[in-house]
C-alpha cells in the first residue's frame, strides 16, 4: 500500500497500556510503558524484532487443516473499485458478533488487518459503512500482550505482561497513518449464506486514530507474507484475486483464499517462482518477483538483467503489490520505457508531474478523443511473460493520456502496482512459492 506517491517502507511504533477495554466497557486507563527506553534504539526496530521472530511460527491452522498442511476450506470475499479514478480496490468483510460488514483495501503490501473503532476521539475519518463498535459485539477482546501475534510481545522480551496489558500501534504506510489497539474479533467472509465461514481469534488493529486518506474504505486487510496477515492467520496457503478494470466501480469479483483459489479451467496461465524475501522487516512482508527485462511490441529494450535484483542488504528488487497504485521502476529501467513509449507516440507531450503526478503525458486532440492504438507491454518474469495491453500500461482522462509508470530512485524497490494488474487473474501460492496470473474479463467473475 503507498498509493501514488514515494513509496516510504511501512513503519510501526507500538506502545503498552494498561486496558480495561473488555467487551461491554470501552473505557481505557493510558499511559503506560513508552517501549524505547534507549533512544538509539526505535521502537519500530522493537516491534520487527518481534514481527521477525513471529514470520518462524508455523502458519495458523484457523481454517483447519488438511494431512499435508494446507487449509481445508475456503474463505471468499466480494473486491470491487473503491471509485472509477480512486488508487484502491476494495474486499468487503465482516468484523464481531453481530457481524458488521465493511469494505477494507486488501493489501498485498502490508500485513495488518485493521479497521476504525467506535468511539474515534475525533481522529477518524469518514467511512462508507457503520462504524464498528467493539462494545456492541459479544467476540471482541483485547489481544493479550503476550500473544505471538502481539506487536508488543517483543518488548516484555519473555516477562509476564502487566495486568490488563493492550498494544497500541502506530502504522505508517507510504501514505498515510493508522493507531489503535490491537484486538482478536470474529471474522464473517463470504456474501451469500452459502460461503459463509466466520473464523474466530484473528488478531486485527482497533483504530481510533487514523489519516485521512482512506477515503471509500474502513480500513485494510494486509495479504502480506507476515504472521499478522489474513493470508498467515487463516492458513490459507494460497490466494487468488482479479482486478476489476480501472475505471469500474460498478463491477465485482472475487477474492478467494485457502484451496479453492486456483486458475484450473483458465487459459494462459504463466508462472513465475518469488525470489526470497530478506528476513528483515518490512522487506520480510513483501511478495518480490524476478523481473528480468521488459519489451515494448516486438522491441525487447535496453535494461540490464540485473536492474530489478534484490540485494543482500535488502534494497532494490521488484515486488507486486496490490495496495499500491502505479508500477514504479527503477529509474534506469524507467527511462528505457519512457523513451521507447515517447518514440511511438506523435501527440505533442507535456509534463503532467502536476496534475496526475506522472511524467509522460500526451494531450489528445479533444477530451473525448480517443487515444491512438499502442502495442502491449511484455514484463519478462523469470519462467512467465506477462503481457500489458496499452490500457494496463497507459491511462487517459480529461484530454491526457499518460504513461501509467514512474521512476523509483534512492535504491528502493520497484513495485508491481494494481494499475498494471487489472484483468488478470492472479494467484499467490505461497506455499509453492510461485505466482501465476492469465488473462481474464475480471468484471464477468
Ligand atoms: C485511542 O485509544 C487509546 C487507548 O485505547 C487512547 O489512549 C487514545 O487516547 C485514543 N485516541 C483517541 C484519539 O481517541
Ligand atoms: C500470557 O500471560 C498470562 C499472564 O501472565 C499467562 O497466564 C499466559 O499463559 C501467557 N500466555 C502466553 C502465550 O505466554
Ligand atoms: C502516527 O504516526 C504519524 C506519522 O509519524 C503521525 O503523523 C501521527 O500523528 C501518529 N498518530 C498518533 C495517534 O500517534
Ligand atoms: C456505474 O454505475 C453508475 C451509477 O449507476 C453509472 O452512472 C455508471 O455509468 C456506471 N459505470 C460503468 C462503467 O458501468
Ligand atoms: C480448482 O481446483 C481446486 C482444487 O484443486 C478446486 O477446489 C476448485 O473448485 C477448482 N476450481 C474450478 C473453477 O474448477
Ligand atoms: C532470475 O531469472 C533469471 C532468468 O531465468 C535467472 O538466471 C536468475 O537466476 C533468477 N534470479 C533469481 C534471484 O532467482
Amino acid at each position: 500500500m503507498s498509493s501514488t506517491s514515494q513509496v516510504a517502507p511501512l513503519a510501526v511504533l507500538v506502545f503498552l497500556v494498561c486496558a480495561t477495554l473488555a467487551s461491554g466497557a470501552a473505557s481505557v486507563r493510558v499511559g503506560l510503558t513508552r517501549i524505547h527506553a534507549d533512544p538509539g534504539i526505535p521502537a519500530s526496530q522493537l516491534v520487527r524484532d518481534a514481527l521477525r521472530r513471529d514470520m518462524h511460527r508455523s502458519a495458523g491452522r484457523a481454517l483447519g487443516a488438511s494431512d499435508d498442511g494446507a487449509a481445508a476450506t475456503t474463505v471468499s470475499a466480494r473486491t470491487r473499485k473503491d471509485q472509477p479514478n480512486g488508487g484502491e480496490y476494495l474486499m468487503t468483510l465482516a468484523i464481531g458478533t453481530p457481524p458488521v460488514a465493511y469494505p477494507a483495501i486488501a493489501d498485498t503490501g502490508s500485513d495488518l488487518i485493521w479497521t476504525q473503532c467506535a468511539p474515534c476521539g475525533g481522529q477518524c475519518f469518514r467511512q462508507p459503512a457503520p462504524l464498528y463498535n467493539p462494545a456492541s459485539s459479544t467476540t471482541f477482546g483485547v489481544l493479550p500482550c503476550n500473544s505471538s501475534l502481539s506487536m508488543c510481545v517483543g518488548a516484555l522480551a519473555g516477562a509476564a505482561p502487566p495486568p490488563g496489558c493492550a498494544c497500541m500501534y502506530n502504522q505508517t504506510y507510504g501514505t498515510g497513518w493508522t493507531a489503535g489497539v490491537q484486538g482478536s474479533e470474529t471474522f464473517t467472509f463470504g456474501a451469500a449464506a452459502a460461503d459463509q465461514a466466520r473464523v474466530p481469534g484473528i488478531a486485527f488493529g482497533c483504530s481510533n486514530a487514523s489519516s485521512d486518506d482512506w477515503t471509500g474504505s474502513a480500513g485494510l486487510v494486509g495479504l502480506g507474507r507476515g504472521a499478522l496477515s489474513l493470508v498467515s492467520q487463516l492458513g490459507a496457503g494460497r490466494f487468488s484475486y482479479c482486478l476489476t478494470p480501472f475505471q469500474d466501480a460498478n463491477s465485482t469479483s472475487t477474492l478467494l483464499l485457502g484451496p479453492s483459489a486456483a486458475l484450473n479451467g483458465t487459459t494462459g496461465v504463466r508462472s513465475t517462482p518469488f525470489v526470497a524475501s530478506p528476513a528483515k522487516a518490512p522487506m520480510s512482508t513483501y511478495y518480490y518477483l524476478n523481473l528480468t527485462g521488459i519489451s515494448l511490441g516486438t522491441t525487447a529494450l535496453s535494461i540490464s538483467p540485473n536492474a530489478f535484483s534484490l540485494n543482500a542488504d535488502g534494497s532494490g528488487g521488484l515486488i507486486i503489490d496490490s495496495g499500491t497504485t502505479i508500477t514504479s521502476l527503477v529509474d534506469a529501467a524507467y527511462q528505457q520505457v519512457r523513451a521507447a513509449v515517447k518514440s511511438l507516440v506523435t501527440l505533442p507531450a507535456i509534463d503532467g508531474s502536476d496534475s496526475t503526478g506522472l511524467d509522460l503525458c500526451f494531450a489528445l486532440p479533444s477530451p473525448t478523443s480517443a487515444p491512438p492504438a499502442m502495442p502491449s507491454m511484455t514484463l519478462h518474469f523469470d519462467g512467465a511473460d506477462m503481457v500489458l495491453p496499452a490500457e494496463s500500461y497507459m491511462i487517459s482522462g480529461s484530454g491526457v493520456w499518460c504513461l501509467a509508470m514512474r521512476s523509483q530512485m534512492d535504491g528502493a524497490m520497484s513495485t508491481l502496482g494494481n494499475y498494471q494488474q487489472q484483468n488478470m487473474h492472479i494467484l499467490y501460492d505461497v506455499r509453492k512459492e510461485t505466482l501465476s496470473f492469465a488473462p481474464a474479463k475480471c468484471s464477468t467473475l
